[in-house]
């Protein structure tokens, strides 16, 4: 699909603690990535961290952290836009629209609710079982095109599409009239919509980063295991530590990639070392083929502190001045809102609520 809406980046992280490998690989390097080609908006999500109970206090240290971690990693927050989410109000506004755009059903079928909710659904807050109408919200508030994220979220891209593409068609004629939709391509139709069809952007060797307990299993946050993540605060001895003891099986690595198909250990760690090291897993096999994991396992423990230690020295200089956190913060929200409001102020034109404008 191809818009005419301008492009631009949206991605957010929660700042729900034990921010780990696979968030730095699989999201945040990315957005950095993502700086130099298109205008980026990046969010900590606290409105979404909130659909599962967090503790005020770690609440509020961990926004810092999460902060931190994007400006350490190197994402430029003048050029840039860096926010924490309930700072800019559009976000919970237009989640309340798309509330009653999604349907029911639509929801029932996000997996990561089911996960997360786990046996006792009844006991789940509201919250959790809306939380994709909120990251729809988060994205299309800014009419993002493109969405980096890891494949965990692929589900909720989806959906945000769908959102998208329900409201252009519920209020096509609204739109129209208001004069505030542009033409887009949707399939071999040009129609005339007022939200974009997001882009995902996921891939790379570590889209899908792997406990290093259970190659089943995602690397997560909440898994009670500390040796199953590597966090970004890890030490040298901790990383080398929880990579040695990281699970795997006696065989030695292949020399391509299709001897990692039945080996889900062996391909994380093959991808967190090409994602690490900023190639391939093809690459990496090149150089390693035929060695055991005695000797894989301290070489991607070295590339890791490599990489990691640089990123953790600057969060903590930068956690050191709380002060200048929230700063950074609040200028983010204030050009973050700019946009925003122009959108929701749009919106409550199309639906038709009175006293929109002026
Ligand atoms: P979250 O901590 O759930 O807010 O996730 C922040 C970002 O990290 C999202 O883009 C996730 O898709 C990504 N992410 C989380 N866990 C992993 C993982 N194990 N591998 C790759 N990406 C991940
Ligand atoms: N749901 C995402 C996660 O858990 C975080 C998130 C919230 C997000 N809003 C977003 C990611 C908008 C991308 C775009 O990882």
């Amino acid at each position: 699909m191809s818009n005419t809406i301008p492009q631009r980046v949206f991605s957010g992280v929660q700042p729900t603690g034990n921010l780990h490998l696979g968030n730095y690989l699989g999201a945040i390097k990315r957005f950095v990535e993502l700086q130099d080609t298109f205008d980026c908006v990046y969010c900590v999500v606290d409105l979404h961290a909130v659909t599962t109970w967090q503790h005020p206090v770690e609440l509020t240290s961990n926004i810092r952290e999460v902060t931190a971690a994007f400006i350490a990693s190197g994402i430029d927050p003048e050029k840039h836009i860096v926010f924490n989410q309930s700072q800019v109000a559009a976000h919970a506004e237009l989640a309340w629209i798309f509330n009653c755009v999604a349907r029911m059903g639509w929801l029932n079928r996000m997996t990561q609710f089911k996960e997360k909710a786990g046996k006792d659904r009844e006991k789940a807050s509201v919250g959790l079982f809306a939380y994709p109408t909120l990251m729809a919200a988060d994205i299309l508030v800014y009419r993002a095109t493109h969405v980096p994220v890891g494949e965990d979220q692929k589900q909720h891209l989806e959906l945000t599409r769908d959102i998208a593409q329900k409201f252009n068609n519920d209020f096509s004629d609204r739109i129209a009239a208001t004069g505030c939709g542009v033409p887009m391509q949707v399939g071999d139709e040009t129609v005339n919509g007022y939200f974009p069809l997001t882009e995902p952007v996921i891939g790379g060797p570590a889209a899908r980063v792997m406990s290093l307990r259970d190659g089943s299993k995602k690397m997560s946050k909440s898994d009670p295991s500390d040796l199953s993540r590597i966090v970004m605060t890890d030490d040298a001895d901790a990383i080398a530590k929880k990579f040695r003891k990281a699970k795997t099986d006696p065989d030695a690595l292949p020399s391509e990639t299709e001897g990692l198909a039945d080996r889900p250990e062996a391909d994380n760690l093959v991808g967190l070392y090409a994602a690490l090291a900023g190639t391939d897993k093809a690459s990496v096999l090149r150089d390693f083929g035929g060695a055991q994991f005695g000797t894989f396992k301290p070489a991607l423990a070295d590339l890791a502190v490599e990489k990691i230690a640089p990123i953790a020295d600057e969060m903590r200089r930068l956690q050191a001045d709380p002060a200048e956190i929230d700063a950074i913060l609040k200028q983010g929200s204030q050009r973050a809102s700019a946009i925003a409001s122009s959108v929701i102020s749009d919106v409550k034109e199309i639906v038709g609520f009175v006293g929109a404008r002026g």
